[in-house]
């Protein structure tokens, strides 16, 4: 069998450099040179968002959940409240979240692949004035709809709340810059437009708030914020035992990322791919979930198939032919949508081979 071309919004296809990084050879995670990779690691993971010294990054073992539910789960005292903004199924796994560890929440819903409106989570600061923390999902992965990180950063600034902002599918595949945005804490993993492997996943605090907590404040042992902070500042270490060779392949990824035009550069290849697949699906007669393309983001497409055509042939199809896009997810599966993702090894030429293959199989 061949490698499939993953065109789903991770895990992704690695660079050749990522995978080599995986066969270092063992070393234990409490010593210099362990260390020394933490610490490199997670000041690069510092520039992925723009984040000056007033931020500190920490490396958790686990998948994207795991970074939100390390934040959610470590930053409120008893009956401290959250403001979820939601939008899609990522917002809705945020209140799922929030909801098992019974944080009072003001739940500031829209529909899936609505657009938020500032004017109307303004209000809702306004009248909530003991919110904490206000939460929301950066990129909403289920529908491709890029959220207004930026503004609604603002809105905090003007309330003086936190904000966390789920940047899973999001960071190194869209511009973040967590001073500008006012961002209290980000959060991500390495095996989406980072190009890294699932399994490393990682946060992005201020350390003004991250010195506020407590590991008492934590409501469970493994993702304990308070912990997990005192270890990287202290030690340059993690409270448990990390997937080590994970970390290698991660600092390898940021590098690759940061290198040549920095994020920029990937950023603007990640958005020239997601543009080649748009205009050649749309050439092609096929309808978009979104239509204002300033509101989508640079690495996830979500499409309807012709009517008449099931998406379990199509999706089983393109499978055969060595591709794997993902099906929609909850009602727009019903509805015959599919997604296409270009993050990580994907350039121009594999978009227009891509499109030859769907253009085939959808004949
Ligand atoms: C925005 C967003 N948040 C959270 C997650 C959950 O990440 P994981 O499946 O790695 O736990 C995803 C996964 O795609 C996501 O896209």
């Amino acid at each position: 069998m061949s490698a499939p071309k993953l065109f789903s919004p991770g895990p992704i296809m690695v660079k050749e450099n990522v995978r080599q990084a995986l066969t270092h050879y063992d070393i234990c995670h409490r010593g210099a040179e362990f260390e020394d990779l933490f610490a490199r690691a997670t000041a690069k993971i510092n520039k992925l968002f723009k984040a000056d010294d007033s931020y500190s990054s920490m490396i958790i073992s686990g998948s994207g959940t795991s970074s939100n539910e390390t934040v959610l789960s470590s930053v409120f005292n008893k009956g401290e409240k959250v403001m979820l903004i939601r939008n899609g199924v990522f917002g809705e796994r945020l209140l799922e979240i929030i909801q098992k560890y019974e944080i009072p929440l003001v739940d500031c819903e829209f529909q899936w692949g609505e657009y938020p409106d500032v004017e109307i989570i303004d209000k809702a600061m306004a009248a909530h004035k003991d919110i904490k923390v206000v939460a929301m999902v950066c990129h909403e992965t289920s529908t491709g709809m890029l959220n207004p990180v930026k503004e609604v950063g603002q809105i905090c600034k003007k309330y003086g709340k936190w904000f966390f902002v789920d940047s899973v599918s999001a960071a190194a595949g869209e511009l973040i810059d967590v001073v500008d945005f006012n961002i209290t804490f980000a959060t991500s993993v390495g095996g989406k437009c980072l190009g890294a492997y699932p399994g490393s996943a990682y946060v992005c605090g201020k350390k003004e708030a991250l010195a506020t907590l407590t590991p008492e404040m934590g409501r469970n042992v493994y993702l304990n914020l308070a912990k997990h902070y005192a270890y990287a500042e202290q030690k340059n270490q993690t409270p448990n035992t990390p997937n080590v060779n994970l970390f290698w392949a991660l600092d390898v990824a940021l590098d690759n990322a940061l290198a040549d035009g920095g994020i920029e550069a990937r950023v603007a290849r990640y958005r020239k791919c997601a543009g080649i697949l748009r205009q050649g699906m749309k050439d092609m007669g096929l309808k978009l979930l979104l239509d204002d393309e300033s509101r989508m983001s640079s690495t996830v497409t979500s499409v309807f198939l012709p009517e008449g055509k099931d998406l379990k042939k199509f999706l089983k199809d393109m499978e055969v032919a060595g591709y794997v896009v993902y099906s929609g997810k909850g009602k727009y599966e019903e509805m015959g949508m599919f997604q296409v993702a270009n993050m990580g090894e994907i350039y121009p030429e594999d978009c227009e081979e891509f499109l030859n293959v769907l253009k085939n199989i959808l004949k």
